[in-house]
């Protein structure tokens, strides 16, 4: 069977984080799966680089957007090629197929009588790149979505007539699996029946976009990016160019994050209805990523790197916690102290010990040969308990909940290390009964050899390494046998090293500030009281230096005008040479309670302006340490 699945196409105008590693990695698994079953997929990834956003941090970098969107874009695609994401193929907005496709489906639009021209006047959110009425608006003039400030907007603008489609799509979300989870499916329910508005998918005030198509004759407009960038799915099919691969597009998933299901279950089945093409198969929304409590921001300096994670915790250990941490479609957060857990207790014990416990037993019972002839006669309903579990996980996979599949997999294992310490095998053998025990260790050989051809597509490597191991293969032929027909099989073990090594203390620097309550992006207003409660202090730098095993944490050492100095953690490294700082003045936020970072004490806060870059807040003249800052 075809099957295309797609990732969103990220933004250019960040490096990528954990949030998308996550999405491209249950991409990724899926993707393996269906192959794995013998599928022919079609695994689609790549960056979304036009609009004003783009336009912006291009300028404010002082680059052309197509310079700065080359050199965020090879950034996402060496990151998918270091983590070995199985993609097809990697699109670029800007590659010159997908303008082409882009206009032809606008043109074709037009033909079908659903766009119309006029003059948009309202609010639009840069960063999140969608248009508001006045009645969405918080507090008048904040996104919904981000909470960000809104511009008012007024420019002329072809409008797509998503009104007119309002009925087809309630009708469409009576299918079951069209928009999943079926909590975030009400959403969209409730979204729509509260009333679609046309929708203006052309820019007339700047102009980094696809250009209208030239016998429209409208040089001032752009495409609105969102029409471009959902319209990627089908230029990577050849859409109206090359067809040949749009037979793929019959059975589609799309992969997402809540933050942007609204264009992929509103907006773009509206759109692929006045193509008149099928509707994606399902359209599946995962749940936002924090870090240790906090929401992760550029100005918090707490956002986890997926190539750090993985460089210290092993890029297998990062998929499996990814995969596993939260139910699909629910928030998740990222703690090394959570990683640390899973690693020590269900990668290093429960997998990795089961495979050293098969090699040690059937070097000491059989020569490492491992006959599986009496299984059945001896362990059928170990059999049988396992099989429930197996067909589970198949099911979860097809719900697209890695979670669960996992859990399931897991289930399996637990037999399969309960039959061992309840049989106790090397008290079978005490007790001459051979073939008992040889049936049991080749219980439990089958029982992993069935969980690593069903974690294959999560941990390829280490299944792999399990395979290698016990001497099987993991491909079609043995997903069919094993997993789909419940056939034994003999193995013979090799020696082997330990899978997962335990892991006892947190290996990466914490994030820089610790725990704050999370900022609101929207300014909350205060009152002066509140504000007083702020004990704002200047302070000259005496000492400053690098923290060993850290590259972003500097340590402080400040003279607020007390007894002693204080010693301060910030997360500055990256902007200041440690000895350039010293002798200079700062302002502090002198009464945080003290905080161990990085095994630290950190007593008080340093004060600095961030606008993509950093700068320290200090004093126009020198002021005596410890003037208050009010
Ligand atoms: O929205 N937790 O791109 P984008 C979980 N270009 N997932 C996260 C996340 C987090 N904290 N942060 C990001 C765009 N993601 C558009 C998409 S598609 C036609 C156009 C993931 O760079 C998640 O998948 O803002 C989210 O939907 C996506 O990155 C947004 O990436
Ligand atoms: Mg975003």
């Amino acid at each position: 069977m075809k099957k295309f699945i797609t990732t969103p196409i990220y933004y250019v105008n960040d490096v990528p984080h954990i949030g998308h590693a996550y999405t491209t990695i249950i991409c990724d698994t899926l993707a393996r799966f269906y192959r794995l079953r013998g599928d022919d997929v079609f695994f689609l990834t790549g960056t979304d680089e036009h609009g004003q956003k783009i336009e912006e941090a291009a300028k404010a970098r002082g680059k052309s957007p197509k310079e700065y969107a080359d050199e965020i874009s090879a950034k996402f695609k060496a990151l998918w090629d270091e983590f070995g994401i199985s993609y097809d193929h990697f699109i670029r907005t800007t590659d010159e197929y997908h303008k082409v496709t882009s206009q032809n489906v606008f043109i074709k639009m037009l033909k079908n009588g659903d766009i119309y021209k006029g003059e948009y006047e309202g609010s639009y959110c840069v960063s999140c790149e969608s248009f508001f009425a006045a009645n969405q608006l918080i507090d008048d003039e904040c996104c919904p979505d981000c909470g960000k400030k809104t511009r008012l907007v007024k420019e002329e603008s072809y409008f797509f007539a998503l009104s007119k489609y309002q009925d087809r799509l309630l009708k469409w979300y009576e299918n079951d699996k069209c928009v999943l989870p079926k909590g975030k499916k009400n959403e969209v329910i409730s979204f729509v029946k509260g009333g679609l508005k046309d929708l203006s998918i052309t820019r007339t005030s700047f102009e980094w976009g696809i250009k209208l198509p030239k016998e429209l004759n409208e040089p001032k407009h752009v495409m609105y990016v969102w029409l471009d960038a959902l319209v990627n799915y089908l230029s990577a099919l050849g859409y109206t160019r090359d067809e040949e691969r749009m037979e793929y597009w019959n059975n589609t998933l799309h992969i997402v994050g809540k933050d942007i299901l609204r264009f992929h279950a509103v907006y773009w089945p509206a759109f692929l209805m006045s193509l008149d093409l099928p509707l994606p198969v399902s359209v599946a929304a995962h749940g936002w990523w924090t870090r240790d409590g906090v929401k992760m921001s550029k100005s918090l300096g707490n956002v986890v790197n997926p190539k750090e994670v993985a460089d210290t915790y092993g890029l297998e250990a990062f998929r499996y916690f990814l995969l596993r941490e939260v139910p699909f479609g629910q928030d998740g957060d990222f703690s090394q102290r959570a990683l640390i857990d899973r690693i020590n207790s269900e990668l290093s014990n429960d997998l990795g010990n089961l495979l050293s416990r098969i090699v040690g037993m059937s070097s000491k019972y059989s020569a490492n040969i491992i006959n599986s002839n009496n299984v059945k006669e001896f362990y059928s309903s170990e059999l049988e308990a396992s099989k429930i579990h197996i067909d589970q996980a198949l099911a979860s996979l097809e719900d697209i909940a890695p979670n669960r599949y996992l859990e399931e997999l897991w289930k399996v294992l637990n037999i399969a290390n309960a039959t061992i310490a309840k049989y106790e095998p090397w008290n079978l053998v005490k007790n001459n009964k051979f073939d008992e025990a040889n049936a049991l260790v080749a219980l439990v050989a089958n029982l992993l050899a069935r969980v690593a051809i069903l974690l294959s597509p999560a941990m390829p490597q280490t299944a792999q390494k399990i395979a290698d191991t016990l001497e099987f293969e993991i491909n079609t032929n043995s997903y069919n046998e094993l997993i789909i027909n419940s056939n034994l099989i003999n193995f013979k073990a090799n020696a082997t090293t330990p899978l997962f090594a335990k892991i006892e203390h947190e290996l990466m620097a914490p994030a820089p500030v610790a725990k704050i309550d999370e900022i609101k992006s929207k300014d909350e207003e205060i009152k002066i009281d509140d504000f007083k409660k702020c004990v704002i202090k200047v302070g000259t730098i005496l000492e400053c230096d690098n923290i060993e095993g850290s590259d972003k944490l500097l340590k402080f050492k400040i003279d607020l005008g007390e007894e002693k100095p204080r010693q301060i953690i910030s997360g500055i490294a990256k902007y200041y040479e440690p000895k350039s700082l010293i002798g200079k003045q700062v302002c502090v936020l002198a009464n945080l309670k003290p905080a161990k970072i990085f095994k630290h004490l950190s007593e008080g806060m340093i004060l600095s302006a961030e606008d993509g870059s950093l700068t320290l807040l200090g004093t126009h003249a020198s002021v005596k340490n410890g003037a208050i800052v009010g």
